[in-house]
């Protein structure tokens, strides 16, 4: 990443009190734990995750279907809602996710930490169309509003490699294909300038081949904008491809960390 990128970066998003210091993570899980609340005990799902990622770095998530992959980082930023227990800290830049209050992890979320999910049309909202869905993240996380708001919109579909910007901003998530959907995604959670991106499963719903164009489109996205990324994925392979390091789960539990290349070969 470059230097200039992640100055304009870290004072585009003050966080008043966590001046990080140079070596500190950017984001860590600190003895992460989570339960679901069954009807007279919790069923600890995730038990006791330590991870960091610095500043800029790409981390992959590997592991088996229902290992607790999707959990960690749903309850990390607190999307789980009720019946949810977590332990531990989760670590922004030194500002502890679990404690903030409700309104300073809604701005954390889609501001400085972006999400994209495996199932783009669940994600997006049916009713709204593509330019009312980019426009709300705009609006919250950088206070842009009518023509800014609607110049940074095309911008962002064009970086995202959507064509015809103008009409797409119109159409509704129906309209277009899961591959354009998942662009979609994508152009919303860089509309807060995240410094760092949680793509979970990003591209298991897509054909092979857009699936390809999809995992370039991040990398090249990484590259001119220095965002750290953790990608999720049950694939060694779409992981290794994307990512420096990779933390291999199983039953809740990391049980592997590696750097990629070390990991492929082994
Ligand atoms: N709402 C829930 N209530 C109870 N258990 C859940 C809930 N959501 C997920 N789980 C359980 O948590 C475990 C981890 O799930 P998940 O994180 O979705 O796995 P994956 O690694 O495939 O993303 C699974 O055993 C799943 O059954
Ligand atoms: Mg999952």
């Amino acid at each position: 990443m470059t230097p200039a990128s992640s100055s304009v970066r870290s004072s585009a998003h003050p966080v008043p009190g966590s001046v990080a210091a140079p070596h500190e993570p950017l984001l860590a899980l600190d003895a992460f734990t989570v339960a679901f609340a069954a009807r007279d005990r919790a069923v600890p799902v995730v038990h006791g995750i330590d991870l960091s990622l610095a500043r800029g770095e790409a981390l992959g998530i590997v592991g088996e279907s229902g290992c607790g992959k999707s959990v960690t980082w749903l309850a990390a930023l607190r999307l789980l809602g009720h019946g949810v227990v977590t332990s531990g800290r989760v670590l922004l830049a030194g500002r502890d996710l679990t404690t903030m209050s409700e309104r300073e992890i809604a701005r954390v979320r889609g501001g400085r930490i972006g999400l994209i999910f495996q199932d783009p049309t669940s994600s997006l909202n049916p009713v709204l169309t593509i330019g009312a869905q980019i426009g709300e993240a705009l609006a919250l996380h950088r206070g842009l509003r009518g023509e800014a708001a609607h110049a940074e919109a095309l911008r962002l579909l064009d970086r995202v490699g959507i064509a015809d910007g103008r009409r797409r901003l119109r159409q509704y998530p129906h309209e277009l294909s899961g591959g354009m959907n998942q662009r979609v995604m994508i152009a919303i959670a860089l509309a807060g300038e995240p410094e760092v991106l949680v793509a979970d499963e990003p591209t298991t719903a897509l054909d092979a081949t857009i699936q390809a164009q999809i995992l370039d489109l991040i990398r090249d996205i990484r590259r001119d904008s220095g965002m750290g990324l953790i990608l999720i994925s049950h694939d060694l392979g779409v992981v290794a491809e994307l990512c420096d390091r990779i933390a291999v789960m199983y039953a809740g539990r990391i049980v592997e960390t590696a750097p990629a290349r070390r990991l492929l070969a082994a």
